[in-house]
């Protein structure tokens, strides 16, 4: 099927290119879709229920741990998860200064202070030695972020985390199926949490998330804050006070549609990704971890001059993305918690430009990004000389 699309979509060839295009992705598992919805509809049990259960004991069983929780979005896997754990008031958080705003902001939510460190200058993600710099007293938890489908190295991360006596939960929402030595990302520290927002290698139609977790215990915390703190007493029984972060029939049913097919797309970004290697023109500089367990979520190229670049690949009919544009540090509600200067995250953020990447992108799609792009930094060096 998606072989077929491929040949199919050579005809596409003079078409814009979208940074993601899940059109022919969600045409490949429509009929699926829908006997699913058909279900749901049919149950009439829209929030939890059986979908759910079943999506939880997928996900789990999939990343290789005991237990899941599903929830409305990744920001709140991330700050129920700290909440769980009795992380809070008067607590720091490491996190790295190179992520999506969600993962500072769930540890502003859980009530606590994010405490941002640097990240490593070839790949982006947080290592062992930055995730150490950021340690104090008050320290309570590490937060490394799977970026961009990359995997941090988790047993320097681990490493760290058991020294210091603080817990480690992994944001996992960019690298689903992403593995380090044979477990799958979200598996390696007390818990991971996952986004399935509609563009992740796993997406849901809507929002939606999820924690894992080897900690019956943990999981059944997050799962009653999710809850409105109801007890498994009674529908009125409210043993916390807690929120609303459930997740629904429908989004579960389309996950557990998707995740048959997960390992599929993945091999396929991990071609176009390849593709990509052969091509990009010589200084182009790529962003990624080269380890076999990388899922290639997002295609990052470092350049001088993005905004004339964006334009003028835009003009060509190449939609790019900036991921992003602000180290978190620098955001200004974030800068009260800014220490001193995190000069790697600085710099990427002024460099980092998002080319195209789907699981359904054709080499001719992949080539045509290429030749533009190479045109483009042409135009760019004669501007320069003249
Ligand atoms: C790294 C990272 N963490 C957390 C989140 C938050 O997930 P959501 O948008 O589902 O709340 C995202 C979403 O884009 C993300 O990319």
């Amino acid at each position: 099927m998606l072989a077929e699309y491929r040949q199919l979509s050579t005809d596409r060839s003079a078409r814009p290119i979208p940074l993601v295009d899940l059109e022919p992705l969600h045409g490949e598992v429509a009929d699926e879709l829908e006997q699913a919805w058909r279900r749901v509809s049919a149950s009439r049990l829209f929030v939890g229920g059986p979908e759910v259960d079943s999506f939880e004991q997928a996900w789990a069983g999939y990343c290789g741990v005991r237990h899941c929780v599903g929830l409305a979005n990744g920001t709140d896997a991330l700050a129920l998860t700290l909440q769980a754990l009795g992380i809070g008031r008067g607590d720091e958080v490491i996190v790295p200064a190179t992520t999506f705003v969600a993962t500072a902001e769930a540890v502003i939510l859980a009530g606590a202070r994010p405490r941002f460190v640097d990240v490593d200058s070839e790949s982006l993600l947080m290592t062992a030695e930055s995730a150490a710099s950021g340690l104090t007293s008050r320290t309570a938890a590490i937060v490394p972020v799977h970026l961009y489908g990359s995997v941090v190295d988790m047993e320097g991360i681990r490493r760290v985390a058991r020294r210091a006596h603080i817990a480690v939960v992994e944001d996992a929402a960019q690298a689903h199926g992403g593995s380090w030595c044979g477990q799958k990302v979200g598996s390696m520290g007390d818990a991971g949490s996952f986004s399935f927002y509609p563009s992740k290698n796993l997406g849901a139609l809507g929002d939606a998330g999820a924690v894992i977790s080897n900690d019956p215990n943990l999981i059944d915390r997050i799962r009653t804050l999710a809850n409105h703190g109801r007890s498994n007493n009674g529908w009125h029984d409210h043993a916390l006070v807690g929120r609303n972060s459930r997740l629904d029939a429908l989004q579960a049913a389309s996950i557990v549609v998707k995740l048959s097919h997960l390992d599929r797309w993945n091999t396929s970004r991990r071609e176009v990704a390849e593709r990509y290697r052969d091509l990009l023109a010589a200084g182009c500089e790529i962003v990624t971890r080269p380890s076999p367990g990388r899922v290639h979520h997002l295609q990052v190229i470092r350049v001088a001059q993005r905004t004339y670049m964006r334009r003028a690949l835009r003009a060509r009919g190449i939609e790019t993305g900036v991921h992003y544009p602000q180290a978190l540090h620098l955001l200004e509600p974030y800068e009260q918690f800014c220490g001193e200067a995190l000069e790697t995250s600085e710099e990427a953020s002024r460099e980092v430009l998002s080319l195209p990447i789907f699981p359904h992108m054709s080499s001719s799609q992949v080539e045509r990004v290429c030749e533009s792009l190479q045109e483009v930094m042409g135009e760019f060096g004669a501007i320069r000389s003249a």
